[in-house]
């Protein structure tokens, strides 16, 4: 049959990466080449047919004895680790077990599932792959500040039992673009030579550049090698992608990653919950700990850390100090991470503070609750209101 040779390669060629709709084209071809009696080409077709059935079969070893788990080098703390070439400024900064989080992140029920099925599927990433069931090897957390996002990338490490790997970003961005690009090529051949988590943290710096209206053919050349790099790694290793600004991040960018989770701002159980552990071993009533969750409303994980820990060292210095006074200074210390509303209740005396809680639905303040907080007995409590009532 003329151009038959053509035929077979395109048929190899297709066959490379399988569809149902390709092995069913084939099908058919060799079939009308068996109503025309031609044999050879038949007997070819099969031949083709079942290598590349062969090929499927050996897929899932292949991947598994290629996978980093099991084939890559051992990090040590005397790893050499890559520079970038002009300023020797380090491109990775690694993290061993020891320096990982010990306790894991705070968040609600849901998303604590969400994070075990990640671990869970990661730990047994090489058993699922033996049952052809390719899992996910990339997470792309994203979320507001400081609600946990690198502390939860750091604990899925160590959960899975591999040293992370943190680009450093001021050391990857070189003011040389080309430099840029090779520093991030010399960053996933590290990574993926061996058994790690790579952490691009805050990596949106990189990848939204090619968003930028001043952006340069360059610069869309670093975000390619970015793309390129995410793909090479993919059956390499596992892969953890963290940002605020997720908006910013090119679809392109967001395809690469398997997983996306999104880390929200505490609800208001969750915060009780996170000043709670926080702030052991110091210990609040349940009143005093609804007014801290109270006054963090809207704030972040990170805001809470910075508050107990506020509230611990005046522990130390002042132990005799009463809670409000000591939430009033904390307040104007740190306007930033208290929201509008609340400082306003705060600062503008204990009327305006008592008004407010008491028309807070969420926490449900009784006067009887609040008169212990303000060191006054209830019946002031009714009194200030009345007054104020009347005025
Ligand atoms: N949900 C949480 N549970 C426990 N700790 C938290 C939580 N959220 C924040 N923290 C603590 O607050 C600090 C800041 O958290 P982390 O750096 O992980 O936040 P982030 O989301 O990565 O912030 P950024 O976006 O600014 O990089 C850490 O010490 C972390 O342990
Ligand atoms: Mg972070």
């Amino acid at each position: 049959m003329q151009h038959f040779n053509i035929i077979q390669a395109l048929c190899r060629s297709a066959l490379a990466n399988p569809t149902d709709a390709i092995v069913h084209q084939i099908k058919r071809l060799k079939e009308a080449l068996e109503k025309d009696g031609q044999t050879k080409e038949v007997n070819s077709l099969n031949g083709i047919l079942n290598s590349s059935q062969a090929n499927l079969e050996m897929a899932p070893s292949k991947i598994q004895k290629s996978f980093v788990l099991s084939a890559g080098e051992t990090l040590t703390r005397k790893t050499v680790l890559p520079v970038d070439k002009e300023t020797s400024t380090a491109l990775v900064e690694v993290f061993f077990d020891d320096d990982l989080p010990a306790e894991p992140p705070i968040f609600s029920h849901e998303i604590q599932i969400a994070i075990e099925a990640i671990i869970n599927e990661w730990v047994k990433f090489e058993q699922l792959i033996q049952l052809q069931a390719i899992p996910a090897s990339s997470c792309l957390i994203y979320g507001s500040p400081g609600t946990g996002k690198t502390h939860l990338a750091k604990w899925i490490a160590k959960q899975i039992g591999l040293p992370v790997v943190l680009a450093r970003l001021e050391g990857l961005m070189s003011s040389f673009l080309g430099t840029t690009s090779r520093n991030i090529g010399n960053l996933f051949a590290f990574a993926n030579r061996y058994n790690c988590v790579l952490l691009l943290d805050e990596f949106d710096a990189i990848a939204k550049l090619r968003n930028d209206p001043q952006e340069v053919g360059e610069v869309k050349r670093v975000v390619n090698t970015l793309l390129q790099s995410l793909d090479s790694r993919h059956e390499r290793g596992f892969t953890i992608g963290v940002t605020n600004h997720e908006t910013l991040l090119d679809p392109a960018i967001w395809r690469r990653f398997d997983i996306q989770m999104q880390v929200p701002k505490p609800s208001t159980d969750v915060l009780l919950h996170l000043i709670t552990k926080l702030a052991a071993p110091l210990n609040f009533s349940e009143t005093e700990l609804k007014f801290l969750a109270w006054s963090l409303e809207d704030s972040s994980g990170a805001d809470a850390k910075m508050l107990v820990q506020w509230l611990k060292r005046v522990q130390v210095i002042n132990p005799d100090s009463e809670l409000v006074p000591v939430m009033r200074q904390f307040v104007l210390l740190n306007a930033g991470r208290i929201s509008g509303e609340r400082r306003d209740a705060m600062v503008r005396g204990d009327e305006t503070l008592i008004q407010a809680l008491l028309a807070d639905k969420t926490f449900g303040f009784k006067q009887k609750d609040i008169a212990p907080l303000l060191n006054m007995a209830p019946s002031s409590i009714s009194k200030l209101l009345s007054r104020t009532k009347e005025n």
